[in-house]
């Protein structure tokens, strides 16, 4: 029996930022915005909510999808690069607040393919036996670590977090294949000082080709052809990369998820949060075949490949 995803959660905090908020306080505008990267708003999480309070909400939702109560959990695998502290972990924080008292917890560094490394380390667990149940959160509050005076980064980021709970599933489901990677010589191109500090141009080179290239092995990898993949979930970082994966993949715009107009980039819970949207509205259904495919600061990168369904 493989590995599977048995139920999701998400948490997107209420307060709203429109582009037009953003034109009041920076020399931008809702136009080049909206051309370079596909963002219209995203989600910003007050003063009084920390990175443990989404990644609690969104693991508490998931637990209740997957019909499994926290002390059933062996494992918490957090994905950020925001913590509350530098210790103790996000991780040991939910872990608590959870009732989780049987799990193990750590945190994931990998940034925006945080979350491909925690469903791939979970499957490591659960196909070795070791544990039933590993929850697996991607959670992000980068704007604590943007320069909101900076245009180059203020306008591309958000807020928020998602979860997963990965244990086995029946039949052929599960995760078929999996790939991950990272390029360190590619750290200088995205890095938090004190703020976020990005080469855009050459984050984007690297994105367009990763993407595309990662999309396509774990099709491979997982014996199929382009055309067996009845969806795709791309990082939401610009809607322009996330099109070029799409295209080397040959799917049409409505097999692939979108939620970067209404969210930004959360990092490490872009992926997470995006599916709980396509389950909500319909877009997954038991057993469609799904890529998922990410990267990030590192550089970093990884990708799945998933029969979906418990
Ligand atoms: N509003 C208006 N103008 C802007 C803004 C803004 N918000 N930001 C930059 N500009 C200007 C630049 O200063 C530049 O002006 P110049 O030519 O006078 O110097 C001009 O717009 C064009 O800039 P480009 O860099 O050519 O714009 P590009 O089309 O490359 O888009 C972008 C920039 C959106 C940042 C793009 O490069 C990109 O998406 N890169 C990938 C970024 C990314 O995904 N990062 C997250 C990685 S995931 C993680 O780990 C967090």
């Amino acid at each position: 029996m493989r590995a599977g995803l048995l139920g999701m959660g998400k948490y997107n905090p209420p307060q709203v930022v429109t582009n037009q908020d953003l034109e009041k306080r920076i020399d931008t505008s809702d136009e080049w915005i909206r051309s370079r990267t596909g963002i219209e708003e995203r989600r910003i999480a007050d003063d009084q909510t920390n990175t443990s309070d989404m990644a609690f909400e969104a693991a508490k939702q998931a637990l209740e999808s997957a019909e499994i109560s926290a002390d059933q959990i062996g494992l918490i695998l957090v994905a950020t690069v925001t913590p509350d502290h530098s210790f103790p972990s996000v991780s040991t924080m939910i872990q608590e607040r959870l009732g989780a008292k049987n799990a193990a917890a750590m945190d994931i560094s990998a940034a925006c393919a945080g979350f491909m490394y925690g469903v791939v380390t979970a499957k490591q667990f659960v196909e070795s036996n070791t544990y039933d149940y590993v929850l697996v959160v991607g959670v992000e509050k980068l704007s604590k670590i943007t320069d909101w005076e900076d245009r180059n980064t203020a306008v591309l980021f958000g807020d928020g977090a998602g979860a997963t709970v990965v244990g086995k599933v029946s039949g052929d489901r599960g995760i078929l294949s999996f790939e991950l990677g990272a390029d360190g010589g590619g750290g200088k191109y995205l890095m938090h000082n004190k703020f976020i500090e990005m080469n855009g141009r050459e984050v984007f080179k690297f994105a367009v080709r990763q993407m595309g290239e990662s999309a396509l092995a774990v099709t491979e990898k997982a014996g199929l052809a382009k055309e067996d993949v009845d969806f795709l979930i791309p990082h939401q970082a610009n809607i322009r990369i996330m099109e070029a994966a799409r295209e080397r993949l040959g799917l049409p715009v409505e097999k692939m998820s979108k939620s970067v107009h209404k969210y930004g980039n959360t990092s490490a819970a872009s992926i997470p949060i995006s599916l709980v949207d396509d389950l909500a509205e319909g877009r997954v259904k038991d057993d469609d075949v799904i890529v998922m495919v990410g990267f990030g600061s590192g550089l970093t990168w990884g990708a799945l490949c998933i029969k979906w369904g418990k």
